[in-house]
């Protein structure tokens, strides 16, 4: 067996001394021709493994360049140096692979993000996505252990669907006819998709939900977790074109509900990484800080990370109407002094990301949860409220972030539901599978999705949601 290796967080969580250890990880830096700073990924410490002067051939120690992988037998012994407790005296050292010194992009310094995301192939191997990664890993184990613990069942929802669960139309197509003109054509010109490799058009997923719905209408509690695509021309720090979301959906629960188990959620997950994580995102706050002393002090965050994440954890959000909040911006001085791009002139406006961000850091500075917004801007599945304007809408909104959740209580009855797809022009004969769940058993429930990366941006402190999803995809941007 070649792995018996222990991992470099073990090893110095465990600061007994005087025993033999294998290890094997990266090369960081060699200093004074004797110590190598040692990373395997599973800890931002780098473990100090000391090759005594004259112990080692040079062939070998000219070898020890930044990034090189190596295997290290040792004993472990207490460190005289600071900053460590225990450090390992190698007595034999195997370069598993070499790096080039003159050519490995990373270098024993500090690299801007933006150069990092051109090298997102090797950024793992750097501190701050170590850190990112990992927190990213746990708030995922996170969300399974939440909806296991509840007693619900993990939905593996289609990536392909025929379907547009949104209605908004920002599809990627999924075909395997030519695109060369060539492709089979109907009478009046238009690619004929009967002979395309599903015998339909298709497309690949922009939510699960309606999937969702059906599987709760028997399982009573479910939730999905997978990937998403949306083909939205949006180049901004908040959105990409493929990401992973969580749906839960829930029979019986109505928009109360709905709002409990979302609030009830994210501090769950928020808990569970900073009981998890302290390291990784004290780490990440450290470094928050530091990029934060390059601000103006007015555009500086109040909250550390770490204060931010516990305020969330240990408060309630905000619940307010879509009334009260449109009110609210359309009083703020900040509409007064015409310092919105988009002026809040009365009801019925789409709230943009500069007013929902006014809502949560400048007014309430927590997270809000605004309910019940005009029908007319979200979409046809959501219940219609007796005032016939407003669906039971909800939209989670958090500080630095902007929307991270969005749900609702669904229509559950069908004569409504079938005249609102009509008033949007949603084809009610391709969601005839959709309509059955209110033909067969009916019921009342709600349900919400909340964007992962949104949410690891949250937890990370990350300001660009490319750097918390390891490769990102956005407009003219696919690489890796
Ligand atoms: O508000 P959205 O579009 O809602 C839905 O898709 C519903 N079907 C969810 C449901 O009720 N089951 O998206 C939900 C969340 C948003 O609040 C946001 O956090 C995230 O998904 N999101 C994105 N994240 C990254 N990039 C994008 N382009 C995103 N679009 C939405
Ligand atoms: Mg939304």
């Amino acid at each position: 067996m070649f792995n018996k290796r222990v991992r470099i967080k073990e090893l110095l969580s465990n600061e007994s001394a005087n025993y033999q250890a294998t290890v094997m990880g990266w090369v960081r830096t060699f200093r004074n021709s004797q110590f190598i700073a040692l990373n395997d990924g599973s800890t931002n410490n780098n473990l100090q493994v000391v090759a005594s002067l004259g112990d080692f051939d040079d062939a070998i120690l000219k070898r020890l360049t930044t990034g090189a992988c190596i295997k290290v037998e040792g004993e472990v012994i207490a460190s005289l140096g600071k900053g460590q407790k225990v450090e390992l005296k190698a007595s034999s050292i195997e370069i598993l692979g070499d790096s080039d010194a003159e050519k490995f992009p990373l270098q024993p310094k500090k690299h801007s993000l933006e150069f990092l995301r051109e090298i997102a192939h090797l950024r793992f191997k750097t501190n701050t996505f170590g850190s990112v990664f990992r927190v990213r890993h746990s708030l995922a184990f996170a969300v399974h252990k939440f909806f296991n613990d509840k007693g619900f069942v993990y939905l593996h929802t289609p990536i392909i669907t025929a379907s547009d669960a949104e209605g908004a139309g920002e599809m990627f197509r999924v075909t395997s006819l030519p695109l060369d003109g060539t492709a089979p054509k109907n009478e009046d010109g238009s690619i004929n998709y009967k002979e395309d490799f599903f015998g339909r058009s298709t497309n690949l997923t922009v939510s699960g939900q309606l999937e969702g719905e059906l599987a709760a209408m028997a399982f009573s509690d479910i939730y999905t977790f997978g990937p998403t695509f949306r083909a939205e021309n949006s180049n901004t720090t908040r959105h990409l074109a493929e990401f992973w979301m969580i749906e839960p959906e829930v029979a019986f629960n109505d928009l109360e509900d709905n709002m409990n188990l979302a609030e009830e959620f994210i501090k769950y997950v928020i808990k569970y990484a900073i009981d998890n994580n302290k390291e990784d995102i004290e780490f990440l706050a450290q470094r928050l800080e530091e990029e934060e002393k390059q601000k103006p002090q007015n555009e500086r965050n109040e909250m550390t990370l770490m204060e931010k994440l516990d305020f969330v954890v240990n408060n309630d959000f905000e619940r307010l109407t879509y009334t009260e909040a449109i009110e609210i911006l359309k009083e703020s001085n900040h509409n007064k002094k015409k310092k919105f791009q988009y002026l809040i002139e009365g009801w019925g406006a789409d709230l943009q990301s500069e007013h929902e961000r006014y809502l949560v850091e400048k007014h309430f500075k927590k997270p809000v949860i605004l309910t019940n917004y005009p029908k007319d801007i979200k979409s046809f599945y959501m219940r219609m409220n007796e005032d016939g304007k407003t669906v039971a809408a909800m939209d989670i909104l958090a500080p630095g972030i902007g929307e991270i959740v969005g749900g609702s209580q669904r229509e559950e009855r069908l004569d409504r539901l079938t005249q609102r797809m009509n008033e949007m022009k949603i084809p009610a004969e391709e969601l005839n599978w959709y309509l059955d769940t209110r033909r067969f058993g009916s019921c009342p429930h709600a349900g919400f999705g909340l964007g992962f990366e949104r949410l690891v941006q949250f937890v990370t402190g990350m300001g660009n949601i490319r750097d918390v999803i390891p490769f990102p995809r956005y407009p003219k941007s696919a690489e890796f």
